[in-house]
């Protein structure tokens, strides 16, 4: 079975009485265990493809298969259900709450997921380890440098175990040794089976992933 299939997906943005169509008629299939990038120039609807993708955001038109349940047309709070057991994040910001240690940061998918704080934190703590973060846990995001906000960002997007890591330009702050460390971090869970899809506008990034579909004007090249 295909893990994500998107069938005539359109998003059309109303500003006003202002219509703009942001994504027109995509079609695109992925299947588990898939690199996928998706390039295109700013503004070309990126942004908003990953956010149907995660379901941050439901398509004004269309299918959207995940696992092969429709997901399209799900409320609010069905989507975040969906987003919980299925997808990870990783942002060009990070997304990082600046109130909360790094731990209760990795730690908080879990906390929607009702699972009780000891077991939250034990596992937390092994993901920050595994990214080389062991000795930061008491520090809050904004103690630590770029390229390890987006190490935190990435083992959170681990902890619920989820079948597709979303990450929308993952190293656009970062400087290229950070950029690349990231990028090989992505690139090992690939190996290790994640369903990986990346938004970059970086050709060398792109050129190391399986597949790369072109985005202009809110349509696939
Ligand atoms: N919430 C919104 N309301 C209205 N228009 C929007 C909204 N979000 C995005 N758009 C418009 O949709 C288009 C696509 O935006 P999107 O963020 O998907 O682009 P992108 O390809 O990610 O660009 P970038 O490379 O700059 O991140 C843009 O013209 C943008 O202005
Ligand atoms: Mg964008």
């Amino acid at each position: 079975m295909n893990l994500v299939e998107l069938k005539n997906i359109s998003k059309i943005y109303k500003t006003g009485a202002v219509k703009f169509i942001a994504l027109e008629q995509i079609n695109l299939t992925i299947n588990k265990g898939e690199y996928l990038a998706i390039l295109g120039p700013s503004g070309s609807g990126k942004s908003t493809l990953m956010h149907i993708l995660g379901c941050l955001s439901t398509p004004t038109s269309g299918d959207y298969l995940l696992n092969g349940k429709n997901v399209a047309s799900l409320s609010v709070n069905q989507l975040a259900k969906v987003r919980n057991q299925n997808i990870g994040f990783v942002f060009q910001n990070f997304n990082l709450l600046a109130n909360l240690n790094i731990v209760d940061n990795v730690a908080l998918p879990l906390v929607y997921r009702g699972i009780a704080k000891e077991e939250r934190t034990k596992k937390a703590k092994e993901l920050l380890t595994h990214f080389g973060l062991g000795g930061h846990f008491s520090h809050h995001a904004n103690e630590l440098s770029g390229g390890q906000q987006q190490r935190v960002a990435i083992a959170r997007s681990l902890i619920t175990e989820p079948d597709i890591i979303l990450a929308d330009e993952p190293t656009g702050n970062l400087d290229s040794k950070s950029g690349d460390d990231v990028i090989h971090m992505l690139e090992k869970l690939n190996r290790d089976g994640k369903t990986i899809i990346i938004v970059t506008h970086d050709e060398k990034i792109a050129e190391r992933t399986k597949q790369i579909i072109r985005i202009v004007d809110g349509k696939i090249m």
